[in-house]
Formats: C-alpha cells, structure tokens, sequence
C-alpha cells in the first residue's frame, strides 16, 4: 500500500459514517490505522438480517459490515441478540430474512462445519470445552475441520495420515507457545481456572488458521488480571497473524480499547454502528446501554 492511500482513523469515522447511511455495500479500499495496522475492504456484510425463534425476533432487519483485519466489536443489553447474530455469522441459526455476503459473494445457507472450513473459527459464551481431556487434546479438536484423511486412513496410522497428524501436533504446539500456556498442556481443562479455561477455548480455535475469528465474551466473568492477558492476546493475534475479529463484549473500557468499529444492539435493533468514538457520543446509544452499568 502507497503513502498517499494511508488513511487516518478519522477518516475511516467519515467512510464508516458515510456507508452505514448508505447502508454500505461497497468493498472498499483499504487503509492503515494510527497504530500500523491494516484494514482490507469489505470481508463479511450481514444484509437486513432477522432472525426470530417462534414469537422472540431476536434480530430485527439489521446491516453491517466487517473490514478485513479489523476488530469490530457488538455491544447492547443482555438479550439483545448479540450471540444469536454471532451464531447467524458462524451458521449456527440461518435467519428468516437477509443475506450474508462473504468475500463479495451471497453465501448460500450453510452449516457450521461448512463455514468453519471456509476460515471462520468461533468461541462460545460459556466455554465449550472436553473437560476430562487435556489442554494440548482439547487444542487439537480445533484441527478436525482441517484434516484432509479420513478415520480409516487415520486408524491405520501411515502414510499421509501420520504427516497430518505430526502437523496438526506441531501447529496445536505452536498456538500453545503464542498464548503462553504450555506448562498447563498436559493438564486435564477440568482442574484449570475459569481465565486459563477461556484461553484454551481461543487456542482451540485459533489452531484452525482461521482468518476471521467470532468472540463471544471472551474476557466476561475474569478478573481484572486475566481481563489484560486476554485483551493483549487478542491484539496480538489480529496484529502478527492478521486475523479479522468480531467481538461482543460487556466492559465498555475493553472494547473502547481494543475495537476499530463497534455495533451497539438493543432489543434485536441496531441502534449505533461506527467508532467507538462515534457510539460513545450517540445519545440512543448512552440512553440503552452506556448509561447504565453491565456485569
Ligand atoms: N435458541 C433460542 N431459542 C429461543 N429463543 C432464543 C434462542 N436464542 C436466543 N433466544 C432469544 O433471543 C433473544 C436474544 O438472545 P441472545 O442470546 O442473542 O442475546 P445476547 O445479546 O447475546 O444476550 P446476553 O448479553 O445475555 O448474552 C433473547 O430474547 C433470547 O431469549
Ligand atoms: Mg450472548
């Protein structure tokens, strides 16, 4: 990228403002933040999207785009819809009404497995884990969706099979390294903390390459140590690997820190969408959400 296409985070405020009234659409150029870091053009756009679940619509018409190798963040009160949007991204629930766009092109309905294969990897808000295996195991289990053998070919433990699974060993051993856990790797995930717990969790998915990664609180219920460990960790990988990151997230002052763009919900709407500058000083925004404090 050139000097004269760098672009200031100002300037994205004005392209983000500019393209939620028109309710985006285009791919866009790319840009590089204050801090160095680059954002791509449009990778995923949600198109009026409502999800409901019998009479509940738990998401309501809503549009929004992820720029690859941002950290876009999704906030609002508990029950807003935020987790149900995160598993209409991750294919978990197909909504009733809207597209998603991936890479410039409709994405038919697809089931998870099918998306995760296309690089999308996800954690979920209560850890998700095989308690009675060990950490390094558990990590491994990220890897299924990328394995080219079948069972039998794996049974009979030869040829391409074995180098898969040496691979996959090397690339679990290498994540293990990146998120500092490897004195815990042989350790069954039912003896760890709740903090170590939800690092294994991003391990797990982080060893799948993905290159857009679904959070969903991934620092709730940690203390405040745990919380600076986990947002460092975050940045890290969206700054060495360049991994695009949705996140949802309750602590204002996590995501006014880590986010490139926020998406404020409240009862399935969307009712903010731009800098954290931007829906900090949106009055709808502070009368649901900001004013009132979130545990
Ligand atoms: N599988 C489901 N079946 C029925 N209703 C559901 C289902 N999942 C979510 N809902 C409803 O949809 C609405 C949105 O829920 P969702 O879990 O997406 O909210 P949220 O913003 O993630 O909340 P929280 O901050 O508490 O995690 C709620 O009214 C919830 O009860
Ligand atoms: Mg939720």
């Amino acid at each position: 990228m050139s000097a004269e296409n760098l672009v200031t985070r100002a300037d994205l405020a004005e392209t983000v403002h500019e393209s939620t009234h028109e309710g985006g659409g285009d791919r866009g150029p790319g840009h590089v933040t204050e801090d160095g870091r680059k954002i791509g053009g449009v990778v995923m756009e949600m198109k009026n999207i409502t999800l409901r679940f019998g009479g509940v619509t738990a998401i309501k018409d809503i549009s929004f785009d992820i720029r690859e190798g941002e950290i876009r963040a999704i906030i609002g009160p508990n029950g807003a819809g935020k987790s149900s949007m995160l598993n209409v991204i991750s294919g978990f629930y197909v909504p009733q009404e809207g597209e998603v766009w991936f890479r410039g092109a409709k994405r038919p309905p697809m089931k998870p497995y099918q998306v995760a294969r296309q690089g999308i990897a996800r954690t979920f808000q209560n850890i998700a884990l095989f308690d009675g295996m060990s950490v390094l195991d558990n990590v491994m289990t990220g890897r299924l969706t990328q394995m080219q053998q079948g069972i039998l070919a794996q049974a009979l433990w030869k040829g391409p099979a074995e180098r898969e699974e040496v691979e996959n060993r090397e690339k679990a051993e290498k994540i293990i390294d990146f998120l500092e856990i490897q004195h815990i790797r042989k350790t069954p995930v039912s003896r760890l903390p709740y903090g170590l717990k939800k690092r294994v969790e991003l391990a797990r998915a982080l060893v799948s390459e993905p290159t857009i990664l679904l959070l969903d609180e991934p620092m709730a219920g940690m203390n405040v140590e745990e919380k600076e460990d986990m947002c460092r960790f975050v940045l890290d990988v969206n700054d060495e690997f360049g991994t695009t990151i949705a996140l949802i997230e309750h602590d204002m002052g996590v995501v006014m820190d880590l986010s490139d763009r926020v998406v404020v919900m409240d009862y399935g709407r969307k009712i903010g969408d731009g800098t954290p500058d931007d829906v900090r000083n949106n009055q709808e925004v502070i009368d649901a959400y900001l004013g009132v404090s979130h545990d």
